[in-house]
């Protein structure tokens, strides 16, 4: 069984559609299980056992959602840490909403995501043009919805969108079950200390602790 994490975040429910579409599209994949989460709830445990590892964010203010990225700071980096992502295959998408003929920041945001994927040692699942919705939601890195129309009035991603995210989820799926259990990567290296290692955990508890002591900001 492979097993495929998929973490997003939402405020209109846009990237929460595209990841049920990814998440259907990994589930078309025999073999595949698939546990679908809000990156808020996305423990160090979900993201140990997975083989593979899908982010999904709504841009914002040109880059990825601060949720998306609580995750990467208290949950990946420190198994990036103690060299637990190193082999685990990773993909990203994103919806934005744009304003004038630009989804802008969209490929700041995956390229932002799949940076952290890389430093940790995953491998990554780029996303073909010969993609089925390539088209709408194109983008070299991971499928790029838009939820906004040319000025910004909010039409709502298209199911042509969902299909770029459906079979970017299965393309994922299919990378993860053929790498799975195989240790292809050199190891060696001499990881960080103890100490190094106290003071990441430290530091992701102390940003824990100050987000849940902050309300949610609103939005409009
Ligand atoms: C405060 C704010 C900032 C945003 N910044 C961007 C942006 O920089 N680029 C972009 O393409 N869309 C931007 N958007 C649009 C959102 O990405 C879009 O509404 C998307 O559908 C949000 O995802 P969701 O529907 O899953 O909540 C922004 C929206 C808000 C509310």
């Amino acid at each position: 069984m492979t097993r495929v994490l998929i973490a997003y975040a939402t405020t209109f429910g846009n990237t929460e559609k595209m990841a049920n579409a990814v998440a259907n599209g990994a589930k078309s994949v025999e073999e595949t299980e698939v546990i679908l989460k809000l990156a808020t709830d996305v423990t160090q445990a979900d993201v140990r056992v997975a083989d593979a590892i899908i982010l999904g964010s709504p841009v914002r203010h040109r880059n990825a959602d601060s949720r998306i990225q609580m995750l990467i700071e208290n949950v990946f980096e420190q198994l990036w840490l103690t060299d637990e992502m190193v082999g685990k295959v990773g993909g990203v998408f994103t919806v934005g909403g744009g304003y004038g003929n630009m989804g802008a920041g969209c490929e700041l945001a995956q390229l932002g995501m799949m940076g952290a994927m890389a430093a940790g040692g995953m491998v990554l699942v780029t996303f073909p043009k010969t993609t089925p919705g390539f088209q709408v939601a194109g983008m070299h890195w991971g499928p790029a919805a838009r939820s906004g129309g040319l000025a910004m009035e909010p039409v709502g991603i298209t199911d042509e969108m969902t299909r770029a995210g459906w079979h970017h989820g299965a393309n994922v799926a299919r990378v993860a079950a053929a790498l799975q259990n195989q240790d292809l990567f050199a190891r060696g290296n001499i990881a960080p200390s103890p100490e190094a290692q106290a003071m990441f955990a430290q530091m992701a508890r102390a940003a824990q602790q100050r987000d849940e002591s902050t309300p949610p900001p609103a939005m409009g």
